[in-house]
């Protein structure tokens, strides 16, 4: 399973990225507004860092706004995915975008048959909102595992990005349901390490380490 980070904080994709854990960047108007950046300066950066799909969010409602939007931020670099919301207009936007060539990135899918509308329109990635379905009391993850079903049963090539990520757990159910990526904020991966079994093996080795009065260096 590929790992994207959702943030637009440079200093968290970095330091993910320099541990080989960063396969690509999700971002969205919230989190651009989060970064306090300009949303074209803080996508170039992300792209020159990163060499794998960084998605950048359209604003517009209406197709052909969505189309000259995605336009232009796919001109940023060639690794952009332009995300279109999973609407109507979005689905005809992501038909032409794809058409000319660009990634596109599906987004706000919450149900099976948003997200075979996306294939269909050829989407290169969907992206399910598990924690939001969790908000609601619908098992998010049984979405992941319902769209796997389907895009296999017809061997869609659209990848399920797994997203609204809110924990590890989150995480490794969606490795074993098989979806291809999940995004998730920069505090979930690292969370991914943590175990307390570990915490407590550690501090009994370093105790007794500590009786050895040996040093290593
Ligand atoms: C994904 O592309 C979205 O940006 C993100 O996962 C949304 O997560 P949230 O529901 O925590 O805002």
């Amino acid at each position: 399973m590929k790992f994207f980070v959702d943030t637009a904080e440079i200093d968290q994709i970095k330091e993910l990225n320099d541990l080989g854990m960063v396969d690509g960047v999700t971002t969205n108007p919230s989190l651009i507004l989060k970064s306090g950046r300009d949303i074209l300066e803080v996508t170039k950066e992300i792209c020159s860092i990163v060499s794998g799909p960084v998605s950048a969010e359209v604003v517009a409602l209406k197709a052909d706004d969505m189309i000259a939007e995605g336009r232009k931020l796919a001109a940023i670099a060639p690794n952009i995915a332009v995300k279109v919301p999973l609407t109507w207009d979005g689905l005809k936007a992501c038909k032409v975008l794809t058409g000319e060539g660009m990634m596109v990135n599906v987004t706000l899918c919450f149900s099976a048959n948003q997200a075979l509308l996306a294939a269909k329109a050829g989407a290169t990635f969907i992206s399910p909102f598990i924690g939001r379905l969790d908000d609601i009391n619908i098992d998010g993850l049984d979405l992941i595992a319902d769209i796997r079903t389907i895009y296999d049963n017809y061997g869609f090539e659209t990848q399920i990005l797994a997203a609204s990520i809110r924990s590890a757990n989150h995480m490794s159910e969606c490795a074993k349901i098989g979806a291809d990526v999940a995004t998730a904020p920069a505090a979930v991966i690292k969370a991914m390490a943590n175990h307390v079994l570990t915490d407590k093996g550690l501090e009994g080795f370093m105790k007794d380490w500590a009786k050895t009065g040996q040093k290593i260096i």
